[in-house]
């Protein structure tokens, strides 16, 4: 027997006061939808089923390559409405789990606690204490503990509101059960809504027996309703994954000061200084070293490489023991070699840079290939653009690039080519010479500098 999942995502999310769907907010870089999705999916559902509602086209728009059958809820009528809307998919004997979109750091682990105590006489509920409980449902308990219903805050009386223990939202149960309590709702209520929280009353008449599970933490159970609910639980998130890089082996200058937004694989004593983002998919080796303030995306990075303070890396990969900034921009579809030197205030675009050369200042590298043990001096560009088109640079093994020159590609530079400095190079320099473009210098004796008139 299967296990259908239900996500509600139709609400409004008013208090976002945002043109985008609640759900589309990112934590961690990714929509809180997609978390959910996520977390769902690792349950190896038979289906996932997404109400959406206020902003659904925008939802399945953004998101139209999640695993999940778009339900469309067209009016905001209340949980239990939400999930009515999903009835006709359900199967009788499935087993149905129901999260929501705006709560996005719930673990597949904690689900499977829920689910696997969801069966014909029993409906799983996941509950929490909390010190503030405001604006939650109470879960009410008879004499014996039992659970006999959830009531609104809105339409709890004042000793029921002093009740801890609260309502997630989050339950499992059967569903041929859920359908049959669904079909009971009315919205005689403070809100006028059709709760899906009356199920339980309804269970518990029947004789079901109502099981509790609690979260392993509360950020798991906590939903995003506004903007500094969403700061506080991506530091929670962030927290969590900088520990787990910690044990790993990790040293964080500050995991307090750490964003990663995807995901990190890292080798032994790699350590990350202040106020990094680690974006996409990043693959540190042995002994890597970031600086302060630098930003690295889908990025290879080798064993022992030093990225010193204020570099952005992107879509790159960095050879074993190469030293990177500060201040250096390396950019898409760039490949350096092992033991590569790049400088501040230097910039690599699509370019391959072998073993041991240097680009160490102020310099522009695009659509290159530089060989090994190149020097490429201070402020050397590459004028790879021609205002239509791009060409290619080819930089041979061993050349030496003068400070200040100009390499008008396409061009090549012979291997062990020396060039002048402050050259402009048009053509292909021969190997092994000096090539250099220079207006010869002159002095003028006798000159004097202009006066001002009177
Ligand atoms: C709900 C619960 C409350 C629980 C709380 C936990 C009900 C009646 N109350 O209250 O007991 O403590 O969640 O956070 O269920 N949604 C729809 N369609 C609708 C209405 C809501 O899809 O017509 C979705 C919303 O997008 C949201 C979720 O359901 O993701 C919860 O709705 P919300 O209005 O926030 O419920 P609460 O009042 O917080
Ligand atoms: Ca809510």
């Amino acid at each position: 027997m299967g296990l259908s999942v239900i996500i509600l995502a139709a609400g409004e999310g008013k208090r976002m006061r945002s043109s985008r769907p609640k759900v589309l907010h990112t934590l961690a870089g990714l929509p809180l939808l997609e978390h959910v999705s996520r977390e769902a999916a690792a349950l190896q559902p038979q289906a996932v089923y997404c109400v959406v509602g206020h902003g659904g086209e925008q939802v399945r728009d953004a998101l139209s390559d999640l695993p999940v059958t778009w339900v469309e809820q067209a009016e905001q009528l209340g949980t239990g409405h939400a999930v009515q809307q999903v009835l006709p998919h359900l199967a009788p004997k499935d087993t149905v789990l129901i999260l929501y979109g705006d709560v996005p750091l719930i673990r597949a682990a904690t689900l499977s606690r829920l689910i696997a105590v969801a069966d014909e006489d029993h409906l799983a509920l996941m509950t929490a204490q909390l010190a503030d409980p405001s604006g939650y449902g109470r879960i009410l308990r008879d004499d014996g503990g039992r659970v006999t219903a959830i009531v609104e805050e809105k339409d709890a009386a004042v000793e029921q509101r002093a009740i801890t223990e609260i309502n997630t939202g989050i339950m499992a149960c059967r569903g041929a059960h859920l359908e049959a309590w669904l079909h009971e709702l009315d919205n005689a209520n403070a809100q006028g809504e059709y709760y899906l929280t009356d199920v339980i009353g309804r269970a518990a008449d029947e004789g079901m027996e109502i099981v509790t599970i609690a979260p392993d933490s509360v950020e798991e159970i906590s939903g995003v309703n506004n903007r500094a609910q969403l700061a506080a639980l991506e530091r929670a998130y962030q927290r969590a994954r900088a520990e787990r890089l910690m044990s790993g082996g990790v040293t964080l200058r500050d995991p307090g000061r750490f964003d990663l937004r995807g995901e990190l694989q890292t080798g032994i004593d790699c350590e990350i200084d202040v106020d990094c983002v680690i974006e996409g998919s990043v693959i540190l080796g042995e002994g890597v070293r970031i600086g302060p303030y630098c930003v690295v995306r889908n990025a290879r990075i080798g064993d022992g490489v030093e990225i010193k303070a204020h570099c952005v890396i992107e879509d790159a990969e960095i050879g074993a023991d190469s030293r990177i900034g500060p201040f250096a921009r390396i950019r898409p579809e760039t490949e350096l070699a092992s033991g590569v030197h790049i400088g501040n205030f230097v910039e690599i675009k699509k370019s391959r840079v072998g073993t041991h050369s240097k680009i160490n200042h102020l310099s522009y590298v695009g659509d290159t290939t530089v060989g090994r043990d190149v020097n490429v001096g201070a402020g050397t560009i590459t004028c790879n653009y021609d205002g239509a088109n791009k060409h290619r640079t080819e930089i041979g093994d061993g050349a030496f690039i003068g400070s200040d020159t100009q390499l008008v590609a396409p061009v090549k530079v012979g291997a062990g080519s020396t060039i002048g400095a402050g050259s402009t190079i048009t053509r292909d320099t021969p190997p092994n010479e000096l090539t250099l473009s220079r207006v010869p210098q002159q002095t003028r004796t006798g000159w004097k500098r202009p006066v001002k008139k009177r």
